[in-house]
């Protein structure tokens, strides 16, 4: 076993770990705190190859391996997850099934451009009655001959406002059930499209989230990915390396509140000494240093089996299950650590402890990826 990372992996962390401390860290209180999309850093991210970091270079991405990716995810969200969420889904939810299960005419067309960040995508699961239990699909697409009709609501999109490219989730044979669900790709300015409002989030609050509303759109059948029916695999397919893109940010949002939580308690002091001298402190440290450890190998074994092809659902499941818990965790005792400085937005930490929370609940819930889990468990 290699525990060393390669070159390519070193420099993918160095340009990443650059990018957030000395770009992104600028502004980033002041974007949390006016809910602003973060365009220029979005720009940057393209220049620096992120936002197609594993597609293949003759689709114009950057052709990288998954560990590289979850070291760039986690050093971006140390800084900056809101940031982190839109480089995840452009990559994991949108290049990846596109570049797995699409045509070479939807590859030229539509994933060339996300992969270089010309454009930035969203995927459409949710909706306002179908979350957790994704195949109660409702937006409906009516098969018209060489096109489908498309109405219905999809609730939570993040990159909802700003991607061009949609990839959505739609019903086409309620009798079929799953069966019956299929993955259009749809342009985000086609007519009979339009968004609720910006939604006013409690944490990743300058990625734009919002609910898309479809009346009478027509996608040609060509914008179809996969084989008729196909969809509501495609989903879970492309979920897997989501999650795992998730789990490298609930990893970064520790590992980054661990950082500033460690940095503090070495410079506070109190009862004549600095604060990690004290038990309390200490020990609340190296747990948090073990639990990130922990947390980063769960990462860098699920990336190393999608790397080299082997199933990746289970072990990307469990690396978001335990990610997403130990983030909520570690960043709450860094904001104990920095005490009262800890609950002002000053400090960076009471962010991080905001935007944790989203990563327990979006592509997929922890009780969903513990639903995972067991089932692979039981099928063994
Ligand atoms: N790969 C391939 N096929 C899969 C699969 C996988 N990983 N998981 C399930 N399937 C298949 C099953 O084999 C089954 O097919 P067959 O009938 O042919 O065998 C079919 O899909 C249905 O599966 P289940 O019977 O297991 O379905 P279920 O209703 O019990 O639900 C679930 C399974 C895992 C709970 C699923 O509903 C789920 O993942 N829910 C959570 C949805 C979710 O993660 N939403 C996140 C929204 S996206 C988002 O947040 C993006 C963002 O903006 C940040």
């Amino acid at each position: 076993m290699n525990f060393e990372y390669t070159e390519e992996q070193l420099m993918a962390q160095q340009s990443a770990r650059d990018f957030a401390q000395r770009e992104l860290i600028l502004d980033v209180i002041e974007r949390d705190t006016k809910a602003e999309f973060p365009t220029q850093h979005v720009k940057k991210l393209a220049e620096l190859g992120f936002l197609g970091m594993l597609v293949d270079p003759k689709y114009d991405g950057t052709g990288m391996d998954t560990i590289s990716y979850v070291l760039a995810m986690e050093e971006i969200s140390k800084v900056d997850s809101s940031v982190a969420v839109i480089m995840s889904v452009n990559n994991s939810l949108v290049c990846y099934g596109l570049e797995k299960y699409g045509t070479e005419e939807q590859k030229e067309k539509y994933l060339k451009p996300l992969a270089l960040g010309e454009k930035i995508g969203a995927f459409l699961l949710s909706e306002p009655e179908a979350g957790s239990d994704a195949t109660m699909q409702r937006t409906m697409a009516v098969d018209k001959g060489d096109y489908y009709l498309v109405n219905g609501t999809k609730n939570w999109i993040t990159n909802g406002n700003s991607a061009s490219t949609y990839i959505v989730i739609v019903q086409t044979d309620p009798e079929k059930g799953h069966k019956g669900i299929n993955a259009l790709i749809i342009d985000r300015h086609a007519e009979g499209i339009s968004l609720g409002p910006h939604e006013d989030k409690m944490g990743m609050r300058s990625s734009d989230t919002h609910s898309v509303m479809f009346t009478d759109v027509k996608v040609p059948k060509e914008d179809r990915i996969g084989e008729d029916g196909f969809g509501f695999k495609f989903a879970m397919k492309t979920l897997e390396g989501g999650r795992l893109g998730i789990a490298a940010q609930a990893l970064g949002l520790a590992s980054g509140a661990y950082e500033l939580a460690l940095k503090y308690s070495q410079e506070r002091k109190a009862f004549g000494k600095e604060i990690i001298h004290h038990q309390a402190i200490a020990f609340k440290l190296a747990d948090m240093a073990t639990e990130i450890e922990a947390a980063r190998f769960l990462c860098l074994k699920a990336a190393w089996l999608k790397d080299n092809d082997k199933p990746y659902g289970t072990a990307s499941a469990m690396a978001k299950l335990y990610c997403a818990e130990m983030a909520m965790k570690v960043t709450t005792e860094a904001v104990q650590i920095f005490g009262g400085y800890g609950y002002v937005k000053e400090y960076h930490v009471e962010r991080l402890m905001r935007d944790a929370k989203l990563t327990q609940i979006y592509e997929g819930t922890s009780e969903i990826q513990k639903i995972v889990i067991s089932r692979a468990i039981m099928d063994k």
